[in-house]
């Protein structure tokens, strides 16, 4: 069965005021379309159309590398009937179509499935919500028989219509003939002289087609997003729905209303995450991983047993198990340590490999680097990777021992045991079991007079 999905983003969104197109705004660090797309995608045989207008260029540009997507341009907006007549010529002819807005992120796909199977069984299936306040959304009308007959907009309706809190979400599936047989039949006639594709369901009524009217789960999967404060107000719900997903596979949250996830979060079981922490990207925690207060992890491997501490970043790394990471660390793209590793305060890493046991404990710079394993590298010890031109690497072996507040000018090794004296600028290779230090040696006055405040003349 093939599946033309149609996703309505030709309106302005004028409420966000925002020179970004509205469908672009991001939820859970995704733009709302993106979303609507990923959910689609999941129905097998779809075919995906979206109808772009106000700011078609940056949200086309946004998507350039999703080839399947087909998009039909709506220059006027007149209206939801209009925009899907925009997309209909390139839909198949014995498809059943899917509408959907790309201003409605959270709808699941099983949903949409439940629609298409209603739909595919020659009826036209909607989704509609009770609400509490139905103000501004097309009402549900129903017969004597409690079947759906017909949608009218909130301003076209009566006072008695609108106390009917039914309302539709705007998310319908039906045959594609029957769109193609009823968009040229509708009219611009109404309080918003508009084309609305709502107007069909009195069309679908009048001919004997049974109507089906679903409802979500949560009204939250099928809330739009026309104001800055609701997308705020659905990304705390979608927040808390995966901090519930977490614990319930396993995971402590010292608090799902401060938790953020931004992309995939896999995690084995008793690991804790304390409260105002980001995760962005792929991020795998091992088993009983401890990851402390308002830390940030993006794209990142972190092992069994890992304690992260509080107020540290970790991007693009992999940190192996049992290691200690923090507080206030960075761990930039490209770092990989080892099993029981130490990265203490103020210590930033980028693209370097750490071997087993190693500690760069305080206030360090370690940039292209591979170090061995049990190696102690003394506060305040920086890579100097960088000549203004090149990038150049730094290679200690195992068991080293660089003193506090050395430079290490590379390229340049540091052999196996060797040991730099604290101070040291090293600018050439230390072979193993050495001792290299380029301090100035220490001079010594005896008895020293120290200088004295001049008297103050008056
Ligand atoms: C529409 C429905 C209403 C429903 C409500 C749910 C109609 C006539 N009304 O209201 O019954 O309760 O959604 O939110 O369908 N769009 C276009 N081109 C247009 C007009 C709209 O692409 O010419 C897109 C918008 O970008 C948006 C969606 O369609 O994603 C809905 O438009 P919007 O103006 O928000 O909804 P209403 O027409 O007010
Ligand atoms: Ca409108």
């Amino acid at each position: 069965m093939v599946t033309d999905v149609i996703i309505l983003a030709a309106g302005q969104g004028s409420r966000m005021k925002s020179t970004l197109p509205k469908v672009m705004h991001p939820l859970a660090g995704r733009p709302l379309l993106q979303h609507v797309i990923q959910q689609a995608q999941q129905l097998p045989g779809a075919r995906l159309h979206v109808v772009i207008g106000h700011g078609a260029e940056q949200v086309r540009d946004a998507f350039t590398e999703s080839t399947h997507l087909r998009w039909a341009e709506q220059s006027q907006q007149l209206g939801t009937g209009h925009a899907v007549a925009q997309a209909l010529p390139a839909c198949q002819q014995d498809s059943t179509t899917l509408v959907l807005y790309g201003d409605v992120p959270l709808t699941p796909v099983e949903l949409m499935q439940d629609l298409l199977r209603d739909a595919q069984q020659g009826a036209l299936a909607l989704l509609t919500v009770e609400l509490a306040d139905p103000s501004g959304y097309g009402r549900i009308l129903r017969d004597h028989k409690g079947q759906v007959s017909a949608i009218v907009e909130h301003k076209d309706a009566t006072d008695d219509q609108r106390c009917i809190r039914e309302v539709n979400t705007g998310i319908l599936a039906v045959s594609t003939t029957a769109l193609q047989r009823w968009l040229p039949q509708l009219s611009d006639n109404n309080a918003q002289g508009e084309y609305y594709l709502t107007d069909i369901i009195a069309m679908a009524a009048a001919e004997g087609m049974p109507i089906q009217a679903h409802q979500p789960q949560f009204e939250q999967q099928v809330q739009g997003i026309n104001t800055r404060a609701q997308l705020a107000e659905l990304e705390r719900w979608y927040q808390l729905q995966q901090a519930e997903a977490l614990m319930a596979a396993g995971v402590s949250l010292a608090d799902p209303q401060r938790f953020d996830l931004r992309g995939e979060l896999r995690a084995g079981q008793d690991s804790c995450i304390d409260i105002n922490c980001i995760f962005e990207g792929q991020v795998h925690l091992g088993q009983g991983v401890r990851i402390g207060p308002n830390c940030v992890i993006r794209d990142s491997v972190i092992g069994d047993g890992v304690r992260v501490e509080a107020n540290s970043v970790i991007d693009g790394s992999h940190v192996g198990a049992q290691a200690v990471i923090g507080p206030f660390a960075r761990l930039r793209p490209g770092t990989e340590l080892a099993e029981q590793t130490r990265i203490g305060n103020f210590v930033e890493t980028k693209k370097s490999v750490i071997g087993r046991g190693s500690k760069v404990n305080h206030l360090s710079y370690i940039g292209d680097a591979i170090i061995g394993s049990q190696s102690n590298i003394g506060a305040g010890t920086i890579t100097c990777n960088y000549d203004g031109v090149n990038k150049s690497l730094t290679l200690i072996g195992d068991g080293a021992f660089i003193g506090s507040n050395s430079a290490l000018v590379a390229p340049v090794q540091i052999g196996d045991g060797a040991t730099i004296g604290a101070g040291s600028t090293i600018s050439k290779n230390v072979a193993a079991a050495q001792l290299a230090l380029t301090r100035a040696p220490q001079r010594v006055v005896d008895d020293w007079p120290r200088p004295q405040k001049r008297k103050q003349e008056n």
